[in-house]
């Protein structure tokens, strides 16, 4: 492993600290010592990139940030109960991480405009001004050497505010005139103007605001985006390919998802699933070339099911002469522990880019999200490519560490 990247302390600051994706990822990866367990469900493993030092130890990161829920992460990682075994070293550790109060607006869900844990502000700009502070004062409570802030909340309501000419100046002076913008946009620019990466693992619009794409760009920070790429929609971006390339016509995919954690809850909101959904619906006529289809994706709050998503597919398409055949799916995963080890990935694929240089949108980490920014919506083994040949000049540098 290259000294840089081994040597390095990386912050890890996540808006929804206490939630299920985000408590997963730092319960799994600061409790478990068996590296090949690790690897499990990453796209660095997959893709062959992890063993040319090019990328941090997740064991060197250290995590924070900030969430309406103030407990510590070893209450939550209890109350979660999603991975089997959180030894008592681990929960110790846990228990020594809590969140900051976290900037709550109003397109934020009822929940979280009901917690306790919040900032109280007068304005916007003080939020991320706030925000701005944690992240010096995280900085140099824990030594890191860089950082990089995650959104990892709840997917907020749509924002009625038009957004393509909002520049930096106008930004600014919502900023100082509201007290509301959406919490994404504020954790963004104030991780920015800290020097920090910043990468958005949900369905917000945050990262198609010019203002935060310009202020990455001044300030020389990568962005990643958006929404994690977990499951339905890898399925969509694989067999439509195959579907594609096979010259077989899809008529109809039926979703069907059933999930009964707290964002399965949210989600079932049509207020905070819009963007979701558009996401969702977005993949197939990028890889098909074509949208004459039947689409339609239910999310459906199912509280029995905990974080155990459930999927069923229908693919309904046209062979040889027009005669129609199906294909049924049924996908049964582990919502967060399906996100985790891609969280970690984005992660050091940021901090790989804050070390390069690498600013504004990262294009090339496409395969990650289910609505790529940066880049066009490619078939998943195009994205994976796309990944290697960015990394291919620099492993092409760094002897193996085996
Ligand atoms: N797990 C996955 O497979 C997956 C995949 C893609 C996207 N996502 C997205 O990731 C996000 C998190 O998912 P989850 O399952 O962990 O949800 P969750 O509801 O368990 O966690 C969300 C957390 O965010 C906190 N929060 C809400 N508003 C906040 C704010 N303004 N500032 C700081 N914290 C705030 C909540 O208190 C909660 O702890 C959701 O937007 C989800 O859609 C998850």
């Amino acid at each position: 492993m290259s000294t840089e990247a081994m040597s390095a302390r990386v912050g890890v600051l996540i808006a929804g600290l206490n939630g299920a994706s985000a408590n997963t990822m730092l319960a799994g990866s600061m409790g478990t010592n068996d590296v090949g367990a690790r690897r499990l469900g990453s796209i660095i493993h997959g893709a062959g990139l992890g063993d040319h030092g090019l990328f941090a130890d997740e064991t060197s990161f250290v995590f924070g940030g900030w969430d309406v829920d103030g407990r510590t992460a070893a209450d939550a990682a209890t109350t979660h109960g999603i991975l089997p075994v959180v030894d008592e070293s681990t929960l110790e550790r846990l228990g020594e991480i809590r969140p900051f109060p976290a900037y709550v607006g109003s397109l934020d869900t009822a929940e979280a405009l009901q917690g306790g844990h919040t900032l109280s502000l007068g304005s916007a700009a003080d939020a991320v001004a706030a925000v701005v502070e944690n992240i010096q004062a995280f900085q140099s409570a824990n030594a890191v050497d860089r950082c990089v802030v995650l959104y990892y909340a709840s997917p907020l309501r749509r924002w009625q505010q038009a957004t393509a000419d909002l520049d930096e100046t106008r930004l600014d002076e919502l900023l100082h005139e509201l007290r509301d913008v959406p919490s994404g946009l504020v954790y963004a620019l104030a991780a920015i103007r800290a020097n920090c990466a910043f990468g958005d693992l949900t369905p917000n619009i945050t990262l198609e605001v010019p203002a935060i794409l310009s202020a990455a760009e001044r300030y020389g920070m990568p962005l990643a985006g958006r929404d994690l790429s977990t499951g339905e929609t890898l399925l969509k971006l694989i067999l439509g390919d195959m579907l594609r390339r096979r010259n077989l016509k899809l008529q109809g995919w039926y979703s069907a998802n059933i999930l009964g954690n707290a964002d399965g809850r949210i989600l079932s909101r049509p207020e905070h699933r819009s963007t979701k959904l558009e996401d969702k619906l977005s993949s197939l006529p990028k890889v098909l070339g074509y949208s004459d289809f039947d689409h339609v994706v239910d999310i459906t709050y199912y509280p029995p099911r905990g974080d155990a998503k459930e999927s069923w597919e229908s693919v309904d398409f046209l062979g040889w002469l027009g005669l129609p055949m199906s294909m049924k799916i049924n996908w049964q995963g582990r919502d967060s522990v399906l996100a985790a080890p891609l969280a970690l990935d984005v992660v050091k694929h940021l901090d790989f880019a804050l070390r390069h240089g690498e600013r504004g949108l990262l294009g090339y980490v496409g395969a990650y999200f289910k609505r790529p920014l940066g880049c066009d919506q490619v078939p998943f083994h195009e994205a994976l490519t796309n990944l290697r040949k960015y990394y291919l000049p620099y492993y092409l540098e760094t002897p193996r560490d085996e």
